[in-house]
């Protein structure tokens, strides 16, 4: 099976998480895109949803689902993601469609975080995937000066420009031994808007599509 049709089974395996007569949190990325055309595809009913991203936004208006900001939403049941990397103990990497920020803000809010991947998304360490550091653009410098006297190699993403109307720098080659403490640490320096780990708030719910199946790991 291709890493698209592994996508695919996971993203329709994910429709039964979409809870009745609720605001659904849903994020962002290719897996996600697939999420959004098994809903379409299905003829699911989503009461309406809060999304991560302005490609989410459009994309669900297109298939006639309402969306709603968080501040009107408030708390909501379900929340469902993709991410770059996934570790043992649910701490992710994201940030690779640089969607970060409103990612985190609603994986915050979400009473259950599902995260979607396929079966090379799971690591044993993260790290190997370059760490998305979202950044305010005057601060960059000082930012990437600080990120790599933490060990790593930050390099700007070409190109892009976040929602938010931010620059990312990509972090490479750093070794998360500690996912916690790195996200409190890179949080910490100024300029910094989102670090793409998600440690103090990760998954509740691993989907992960392999060619057998979905397989689901739950947090006890
Ligand atoms: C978007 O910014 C990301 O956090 C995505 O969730 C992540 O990059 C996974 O994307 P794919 O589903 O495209 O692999």
């Amino acid at each position: 099976m291709t890493q698209d049709e592994l996508k695919e089974q996971v993203a329709a395996y994910a429709l039964r998480y979409i809870p009745q007569n609720a605001v659904l949190g849903v994020g962002s990325g290719s897996t996600v895109v697939k999420f959004i055309e098994a809903i379409y595809k299905q003829g699911i009913e989503v009461k309406c949803a809060v999304s991560s991203s302005n490609k989410t936004t459009q994309l669900l208006q297109d298939i006639g689902i309402k969306v709603i900001s968080p501040n009107e939403s408030g708390c909501f049941d379900v929340y469902i993601d993709g991410a770059d990397e996934v570790n043992d103990n649910f701490e992710m990497i994201k940030g690779g469609g640089a969607c970060l920020t409103r990612e985190k803000i609603l994986a915050s809010m979400a009473k259950q975080f599902v995260c979607i991947v396929d079966q090379s998304k799971l690591v044993t360490t993260l790290g190997k995937f370059p760490l998305p550091v979202e950044v305010i653009p005057m601060a960059r410098e000082i930012v990437r000066s600080k990120l790599n006297a933490l060990g790593g190699q930050a390099i700007l993403r070409e190109n892009c420009l976040t929602d938010n109307g931010c620059e990312i720098l990509d972090v490479h080659n750093l070794h998360i031994d500690n996912a916690k403490e790195l996200e409190a640490t890179i949080n910490q320096i100024p300029g910094v808007v989102t670090v793409g780990l998600f440690a103090q708030r990760g998954a509740d719910i691993v989907l992960y599509a392999t060619p057998q199946g979905v397989q689901i790991k739950q947090k006890m």
